[in-house]
């Protein structure tokens, strides 16, 4: 095993936490149980000068829609580097959604409904320091999606992020003017009248791999075809809205099995990438598949940045902490190291300058929708102990063992992700 960091020790104790944890959380996930992930950026701007432009294109897109709050306008142009907001706490927040009234969530992220006693972490609202986030307003989406599809693209963090924009709007839709039909890899939710469609796919490496359609749950078993996305790109194609993440399926070991050429040419070819590299090499064969095939005039691409994970509470400074088990308000405090991805020794600092030099080659823009900052103080939105291990809830026995069995990865819904979306939704609203 190859150091990182400088702390061999602790590195090691991540990475078997990491690896049992990862072996539990998808030795027998199914494919449909996978929620998704994705990134923040924070948004900063001068609020005068994004609330002109916003008046100017409010006016222009939206003639028909005085009603719309110009302060609130958000400006791409303007809004578009990462600094400071927080998270501030406000009693009267209502989620669009509860983990009862959408019929679309999975158990794996239902956290009230399956017990979590404390709701107070619903009461959060991102406030970047320079700009505002327009109102989220289902209608209005649903009407620019109008004829056209959005997909999100990646791992169960990412089928998070998807369920949780599924939830968002889907109330304002009536019974019969929706659908979504069971579906292992690629799912699809319709909004009949507006002819829009919000989707999933599941490719976890964006690279094709032998994780793609059954998980193999032993990390060091998996292989990875980083010169192709051949089985995946074909319904990639054509559509309007492209949202992909990858980042926490790379952070199961130091190495990585690669291949190059034909599958079928044996298993026997493989070689192993340090995970850096291999994320390298397939990020390009994923950019060079977008450059050469994406019709810019018509598709646009968005990438949610790292997902942050909440492993050690040490990271916040919460000693005696379990994980993110208990934790029922956001932080304020975090060590440096934490920052890239929450508990990964620094990996995600890494993997983001890979994933910034490689997108920064590419002839098609690719925006960031950079959720990492504003996702790591929120330290009390994992599932924790109210998510599933193998497709069932946890028992009370496991309930009881947090430090084997709280999940960290993933979040809550409604929550974290809902906000994710809202930066999406401003992008698509203002574009
Ligand atoms: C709290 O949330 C409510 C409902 O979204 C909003 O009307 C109100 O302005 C918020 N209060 C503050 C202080 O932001
Ligand atoms: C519905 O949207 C699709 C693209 O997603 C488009 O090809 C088709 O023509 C649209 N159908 C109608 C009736 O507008
Ligand atoms: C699932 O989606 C794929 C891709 O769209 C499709 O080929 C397949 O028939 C679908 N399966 C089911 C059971 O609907
Ligand atoms: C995109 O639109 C521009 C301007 O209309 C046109 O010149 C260009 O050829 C289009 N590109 C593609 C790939 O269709
Ligand atoms: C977790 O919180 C519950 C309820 O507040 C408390 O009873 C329990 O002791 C806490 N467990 C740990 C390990 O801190
Ligand atoms: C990419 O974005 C930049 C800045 O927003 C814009 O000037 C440029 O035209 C875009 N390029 C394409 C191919 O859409
Ligand atoms: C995301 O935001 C952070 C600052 O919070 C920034 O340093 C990083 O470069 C951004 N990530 C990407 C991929 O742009």
């Amino acid at each position: 095993m190859k150091p990182f960091g400088g702390n061999l020790y602790c590195s090691f104790i991540t990475v078997l936490i990491c690896t049992v944890l990862f072996i539990a959380l998808f030795y027998t996930e199914s494919l449909s149980s996978l929620s998704s992930s994705s990134f923040i950026r924070i948004l900063s701007c001068p609020k005068r000068i994004a609330a002109s432009k916003l008046r100017h294109r409010t006016a222009k897109l939206n003639p028909s829609r005085p009603e719309m709050d110009e302060r609130f306008e958000f400006d791409p142009e303007e809004c578009n580097t990462v600094s400071s907001g927080k998270w501030v706490y406000n009693s009267s927040i209502r989620p669009l959604y509860t983990d009862t009234s959408c019929p679309y969530l999975d158990k794996q992220v239902t956290c009230i409904k399956n017990g979590r006693p404390d709701s107070g972490y619903l009461q959060w609202e991102w406030q970047p320091d320079d700009c505002f986030l327009p109102k989220f307003d289902p209608k209005r989406l649903l009407e620019n999606l109008r004829g056209k599809r959005l997909m999100f693209v990646g791992d169960s963090i990412q089928r998070g992020q998807w369920r949780s924009l599924v939830c968002m709007v889907e109330s304002v839709i009536p019974e019969d003017g929706k659908s979504m039909p069971k579906n292992r890899s690629h799912s699809i939710f319709s909004a009949k009248e507006y002819n829009a469609t919000i989707e999933f796919y599941w490719a976890p490496f964006l690279v094709e791999s032998n994780s793609d359609t059954y998980i193999v749950p032993d990390p060091t078993e998996r292989i990875l075809k980083v010169d192709s996305v051949s089985t995946h790109a074909p319904y990639w194609q054509d559509v309007d809205f492209l949202v992909f993440n990858s980042y926490i399926w790379w952070m199961d070991g130091h190495y990585i099995k690669s291949l190059w050429g034909s599958f079928a040419n044996g298993e026997d070819g493989y070689e192993e990438l340090e995970r850096t590299a291999a994320y390298r090499i397939s990020l390009r064969t994923w950019a060079n598949w977008l450059d050469s095939s994406i019709n810019p005039n018509r598709s646009r691409v968005f990438f949610t940045t790292i997902s942050p994970t909440h492993m050690r509470s040490e990271d916040w400074n919460h000693i005696g902490g379990i994980k993110c088990y208990n934790e029922t308000k956001p932080t304020k405090k975090l060590k440096r190291r934490m920052r890239w991805g929450g508990s990964n020794a620094g990996y995600g600092y890494r993997m983001t300058d890979v994933l910034s030099s490689v997108v920064s080659r590419m002839k098609i823009n690719v925006t960031f929708i950079n959720i990492t900052e504003m996702s790591e103080y929120r330290v009390d939105a994992h599932t924790s102990v109210y998510g599933e291990r193998s497709d069932e809830l946890l028992t009370d026995e496991q309930r009881a063992d947090p430090l084997q069995y709280a999940d960290c990865i993933h979040w809550c819904l409604p929550g974290v992700p809902d906000t994710w979306n809202h930066i999406l939704y401003a992008y698509l609203v203002g574009s």
